[in-house]
């Protein structure tokens, strides 16, 4: 089976192109850096041409609040009229749990957006929502940095392993559409704190984090329900102590 993954060169795109060419299917890595760009549309329709799924993993390459709903806006609208037009059965896309509960985060703001196009396309979906990746804890700990120190909600996170989220979604993507929202979470929720203090004390890095239940997470405080998951989430098998020890070896 065809499937184009769309930012198949990026994080997740890469290793989920792997993932399905392991199991037998054409998964074609499709981003700027392969001739295929969702803003310009270069190369979208030959992309699309035979595809039965797509899976759309892009990322925005710049997140200022406007630049930000402008790229996934964009990008959606041209990805899904190509799909229509090439007669695609499933549309799937990445999405973060709990995006509509911090509307001060523009970055949220813009995956809203994104999955409001997608439900409005008439394209047979799936919308995968995952919560933040272990991968990104280090850009947590760097927004939060004021004079070398780190103000931190102990409010709950349930953080997830990259190959988790890819595990998910390959699944997803050879499943049949739900037209709905799923979501993936890692196997234990921590407070966001803690979390960074793990990290902070796994990479040698001696900033101090100063648990502030007024801290604001990217615009918005946070409470237990802001970035865990619903009722029934998949969940993923990678701990984040494990992964810090991989991560160390590597
Ligand atoms: N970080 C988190 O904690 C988290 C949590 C939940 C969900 N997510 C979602 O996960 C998704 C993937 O994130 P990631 O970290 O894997 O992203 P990433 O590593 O930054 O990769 C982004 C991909 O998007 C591609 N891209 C950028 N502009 C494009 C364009 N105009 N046309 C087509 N492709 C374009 C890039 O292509 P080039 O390599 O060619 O530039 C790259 O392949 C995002 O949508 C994000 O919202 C993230």
């Amino acid at each position: 089976m065809k499937i184009v993954v769309i930012g198949g060169t990026g994080l997740i795109g890469s290793k989920l192109v792997q993932t399905l060419r392991e199991r037998g299917h054409d998964a074609l890595a499709a981003s700027p850096k392969t001739g295929v760009n969702t803003i310009t549309r270069e190369g979208l329709a030959q992309a699309m041409d035979g595809a039965a799924v797509v899976v759309d993993v892009t990322n925005a390459p710049v997140w200022e609040d406007k630049a930000v709903l402008d790229f996934f806006e964009t990008s959606g609208r041209n990805l899904l009229a190509a799909e229509a037009a090439a007669g695609v059965r499933h549309h799937v896309a990445l999405s973060i749990v709990g995006s509509e509960r911090l509307p001060d985060n523009g970055y949220f703001r813009a995956k809203v957006a994104q999955e409001r196009l997608i439900k409005a396309s008439g394209i047979p979906h799936t919308i995968l929502r995952a919560t933040q990746f272990f991968e990104f804890v280090g850009g947590i700990a760097q927004s939060a940095t004021v004079d070398g120190e780190i103000r931190l909600s102990p409010a709950l996170i349930q953080p997830i392993a990259s190959d988790d989220v890819v595990a998910a979604l390959a699944e997803v993507a050879l499943a049949s559409p739900v037209n709905g929202t799923l979501e993936v979470a890692g196997p234990e929720a921590i407070p966001l704190d803690e979390l960074v203090r793990r990290f902070l004390q796994a990479t040698k890095d001696t900033r101090k984090v100063v648990p502030d239940i007024h801290a604001r997470y990217f615009g918005d405080v946070l409470n237990d329900q802001s970035l865990t998951p619903g009722r029934n989430p998949r969940l993923g098998a990678i701990r984040f102590e494990d992964w810090l020890v991989l991560q160390a070896a590597r």
